[in-house]
């Protein structure tokens, strides 16, 4: 259930705030659609609620099955009052009336009242229910080739590329619990023999703070299978532990948090080698944000310290620029080194790579360069993520086509010397401030030694 505790005037004209800038960049009325809560095996059996994360920035809030239509700076919410039964298996839940005031809407009425409107731009939201509706409503597909669509989108990626106080309060919150389910998942390990033991005690905290998981956890000692969502494996004495788990607020805000930790609490040396490696592009990386800063720049700066790195270890040979030239960084450090973070992880990319990418750019299909999300300069109020890893992924590793180009500059007999190191990913979130960056997730350590002192002494804070 919604709650509108704490939401007062401020949460109203913050909102405010939002659709008069919106009203700035779209020429359309805009009508966007939360999306409903689907059934598991009967109605009443609900699958867990998301709403659209676009509805969500105007709303403020999750209210299920409801629909805006914001004109000129004004919002129209429609939604339709529960019947009076629903109090039995529901207790009494805010009014449409209710909503309405705190979200500051013009007016409201019964979702059956958002009349068929051709002009009005959307957004597509994920329930496919709601889909068939908003292609109802509009007469027309619903997408980016529409003019209407389109134009929205690129407005909504300006707004929501920069976050403004009432988006920052929320990504502070759920920054600041997912370090806690860190921290819990650290402290848990000594006393666990599986996986799902730590992610049940990560996933504890963030449910213990009324908060829900921005995606799946990824919690586990085969860290090179880079979006592994099983929980099944033992955990050994000399395995590497790579848990990328974050919270989003009941509002719908994300973090986005990975540390690697050693399951006995003490990395062996190949690991605290391979660990410095992607410490040192993660420490780089994040020192050098600021306005201004190309993201793509970032990535190849964390290729190029990864490539210095695996250069000094023995594993790679040739010069560190030149090795990434020939994307041999990404043999092992195969994706991006993050992405915008918001209302979503990977966030906007509903809307392809038009956040993610200016105008004039596009993916480039370089290996070392493919899975880059973000081409942009940096400006102040962006959140990203910064995130460099290094994997030992046998599909990579074992490709005769990869074999052969590398041939003359991996060293494979070296490499089999780090065969404890499967997965190693270190991942911060990072507000782009006027004149530099803040991690928001800062007070979760990174340096071996404390993350060890974590997990061997079961600190508790
Ligand atoms: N948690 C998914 C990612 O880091 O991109
Ligand atoms: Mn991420
Ligand atoms: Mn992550």
């Amino acid at each position: 259930m919604i709650g509108l505790t704490g939401k007062g005037d401020r949460f109203a004209a913050s909102l405010k705030q939002r659709r008069i800038e919106l009203a700035r960049l779209i020429e359309y009325p805009v009508v966007l659609w939360s999306g409903n809560a689907n059934g598991r095996n009967f109605p009443a059996n609900k699958l867990p609620f998301r709403a659209s994360s676009h509805f969500l920035y105007f709303a403020g809030m999750p209210v299920i099955n409801a629909a805006i239509r914001l004109d000129a700076g004004k919002l129209e919410l429609f939604m339709d009052d529960p019947p009076p039964e629903a109090t039995l298996w529901h207790g009494t839940t805010p009014s449409r009336e209710e909503i309405g005031k705190a979200v500051g809407a013009e007016a409201t009425y019964p979702l059956a009242e958002l009349a068929r409107t051709t002009e009005a731009a959307t957004v597509a939201v994920q329930d496919l229910a709601t889909y068939q509706r908003q292609r109802e409503i509009l007469n027309r597909t619903v997408g980016l080739s529409d003019e209407r669509d389109l134009q929205l989108a690129k407005a909504l990626v300006q707004l929501r590329s920069r976050h403004d106080e009432l988006a920052l309060a929320e990504l502070r919150q759920s920054a600041a619990v997912s370090v806690k389910a860190h921290r819990a998942g650290m402290r848990a390990t000594k006393g666990s023999h599986t996986e799902a033991e730590i992610r049940g005690a990560m996933e504890g905290v963030i449910i213990a703070h009324n908060m829900q998981c921005a995606y799946n956890s990824i919690v586990t000692v085969h860290g090179e299978v880079l979006h592994n969502e099983s929980y099944s494996n033992q955990l050994q004495p000399q395995d590497l532990l790579l848990a990328d788990v974050g919270a989003e607020t009941q509002n719908g805000w994300a973090a986005d948090i990975t540390r690697t930790w050693a399951v006995s609490g003490k990395f062996s040396s190949t690991q605290r080698d391979l660990y410095e490696v992607v410490l040192a592009a993660h420490d780089r990386c994040i020192a050098e944000i600021h306005p201004g800063v190309e993201y793509r720049y970032l990535h190849l700066l964390a290729a190029e310290t990864i490539a210095e790195g695996l250069v000094e270890l023995g594993i790679l040979q040739g010069k560190p620029q030149d090795l990434v030239a020939m994307d041999a960084h990404a043999l092992f450090f195969p994706h991006g080194v993050g992405h915008l973070l918001g209302l979503d992880v990977h966030d906007m990319e509903d809307l392809g790579d038009l956040a993610g990418y200016e105008a004039d750019r596009s993916r480039s299909d370089r290996f070392g360069l493919g899975y880059l999300r973000l081409d942009r300069p940096l400006q102040s109020g962006m959140l990203v993520t910064i995130e460099p890893g290094f994997y030992q992924v046998p599909a990579i590793l074992n490709d005769l086509d990869f074999r052969s180009k590398y041939r003359d500059v991996v060293n494979w007999e070296r490499l089999a010397q780090f065969a404890d190191v499967r997965g190693i990913r270190i991942e911060d979130d990072v507000l782009v401030t006027d004149t530099g960056a803040e991690v928001l997730t800062a007070e979760l350590p990174t340096e071996i030694a404390e993350i060890e002192e974590l997990v061997a002494n079961n600190l508790s804070s």
